[in-house]
């Protein structure tokens, strides 16, 4: 009998935290369900979960509910006006933040039965946590989320030797975020890719650019998706192309 393919899991993730994980999240979620594919974010930052203020909206259930209730992954997913559909996390709550390993499966074993997604992206928090490294573990791909900062690379490359080192992953896409062009993003993910190959032995995947953009902050506070409301942007267009590379990533990884 021929195996189920199942939904595409990647994670967006990162070692130090601010780096724009939750705004690349949304948007190239946003992206995506434009071009006709069938996407699921889950906020998966549990401890300061923040997708569904980014978005203006206000679930009644979380993924608490399914942790600590008995609802159901699918239960409390929610559509939002980016196109995509979200499970959304709550803030603030402590044993969320230290969810033991054993309730992790839980989340896992749910989201592998979710199998009707085109994509499913977790957006994790920051920083090399077990609660973020079980999530990594539980995506076929991993995306490391970079910026111009000597320490979101340091950080970024501590997550993938972790990743290597503890679960044998050696494959990474990197997106460099808050870039002035093209030029500065390549030279970022070269910076990363020479420190990976040199001590690790294998080389990185580069996914794209995406150029700091005065208007995020705003858009950010007036909680639109700038995706949406400046399609025609070249931000919008960095996430275009990010898409591509996306979609064309092996699912390389038995999960
Ligand atoms: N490309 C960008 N241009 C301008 N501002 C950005 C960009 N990416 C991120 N930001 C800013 O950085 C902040 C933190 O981003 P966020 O996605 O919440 O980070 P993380 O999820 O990694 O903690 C955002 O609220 C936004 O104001
Ligand atoms: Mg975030």
């Amino acid at each position: 009998m021929k195996e189920k393919p199942g939904s595409f899991i990647i994670s967006v993730t990162s070692g130090k935290g601010g780096v724009g994980k939750t705004f690349i999240t949304t948007n190239l979620a946003t992206c995506l369900a434009k071009e006709g594919k069938k996407v699921l974010v889950a906020d998966c930052d549990l401890g300061l979960a923040n997708i569904d203020i980014m978005l203006g909206i206000n679930p009644s259930l979380t993924l608490k509910d399914v942790v600590f209730g008995d609802k159901h992954l699918r239960d409390v997913i929610i559509r939002t006006s980016g196109g995509f559909d979200l499970i959304p996390a709550s803030s603030g709550i402590r044993e969320m933040a230290q969810l033991l390993f054993e309730k992790i499966q839980v989340i896992k074993k749910m989201l592998l039965e979710i199998d009707d997604y085109d994509l499913i992206i977790l957006d994790t928090g920051a920083g090399i946590s077990e609660v973020v490294l079980q999530f990594n573990l539980i995506a076929h791909q991993n995306i490391v989320v970079i910026n111009r900062e000597l320490t979101s690379l340091t950080d970024a490359y501590a997550m993938v030797k972790v990743m290597y080192q503890v679960f044998s992953r050696q494959s990474f896409g990197i997106i460099a975020n808050n870039v002035c062009d093209e030029k500065e993003g390549l030279g970022i993910y070269k910076n990363i890719d020479n420190i990976s190959k040199r001590f690790l032995g294998f080389s990185l995947d580069y996914l794209g650019h995406v150029q700091q953009d005065n208007a995020v902050p705003k858009s950010i506070l007036r909680q639109e998706i700038p995706f949406l409301t400046a399609p025609r942007s070249r931000l919008a267009d960095n996430f275009c192309t990010i898409a591509r590379q996306v979609m064309n990533l092996p699912k390389n990884r038995k999960v």
